[in-house]
């Protein structure tokens, strides 16, 4: 089974989509961190952001294995991944590797912005989750502030909204909600009410598969 789960930044995807994978045992590819280790390779080499052919090359040279997950998850790299993500050279570059994690026997959930639409259009079960900005700028905040990084709120509403903007207005894999996604609002749920609603959903979806199957 592959869960396909997309949204804005900081919307709680990613912590449903560890919660679902944890549940159904499936592997979970976070693809926000390729985009991210994309752009800290480029940083670490000296390069611009806006350097297709070496964010390229860069893309390619990806080993999951090597990934060093605080460094990747600030803020700086969130900004910067949302340029180098911008690229269509660089989308078409990690293709591959996302549908060969979504192709495993068992299945997978991944996570991004593209998934139901690009990367993985069959998947039975999307869901497409948001919350307003403020929220997600309030948990960004809470969430920096607990690793020690500065959080300072109106800084972050307004990388929230730049990346919001730059993520859906690109002309290639925007942010979008599949046509088939569940839409789940998270703005007013905690994140056990969140994993309750993405689970009864694919529970539904399961549930009309085996009827129709
Ligand atoms: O989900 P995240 O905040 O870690 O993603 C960082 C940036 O990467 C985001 O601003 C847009 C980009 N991204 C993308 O374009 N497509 C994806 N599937 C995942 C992330």
């Amino acid at each position: 089974m592959i869960i396909a789960i997309d949204g804005p930044a900081a919307s709680g995807k990613g912590t449903l989509a560890r919660l679902l994978a944890a549940h159904f045992g499936l592997p979970h590819l976070d693809t926000g961190l390729l985009y991210r280790a994309t752009a800290c390779a480029l940083l670490d080499e000296g390069r611009p952001l806006d350097d297709v052919a070496a964010a390229v090359a860069a893309a390619r040279g990806l080993a999951l294995r090597h990934f060093d997950d605080t460094r990747l998850r600030t803020r700086e790299m969130g900004e910067a991944a949302s340029l180098v993500a911008a690229m269509p050279d660089v989308r078409a570059a990690l293709i591959d590797l996302q549908r060969g994690f979504a192709s495993r026997p068992e299945g997978a959930v991944l996570d991004g912005r593209d998934i139901g639409t690009v990367i993985c259009p069959d998947a039975p079960v999307k869901i497409f989750v948001t919350a307003s900005a403020e929220t997600r700028a309030r948990r960004r905040a809470l969430e920096l502030a607990a690793r020690g990084e500065n959080a300072d709120y109106a800084g972050i509403l307004a990388d929230v909204r730049r990346r919001d903007e730059r993520d859906s207005a690109r002309s290639f894999a925007p942010l979008q909600a599949a046509q088939d996604a569940f839409m789940l609002d998270t703005t007013d749920l905690d994140i056990e009410q969140a994993f309750r609603a993405a689970l009864e959903a694919v529970e539904r979806k399961l549930a009309l598969a085996r009827k129709l199957g």
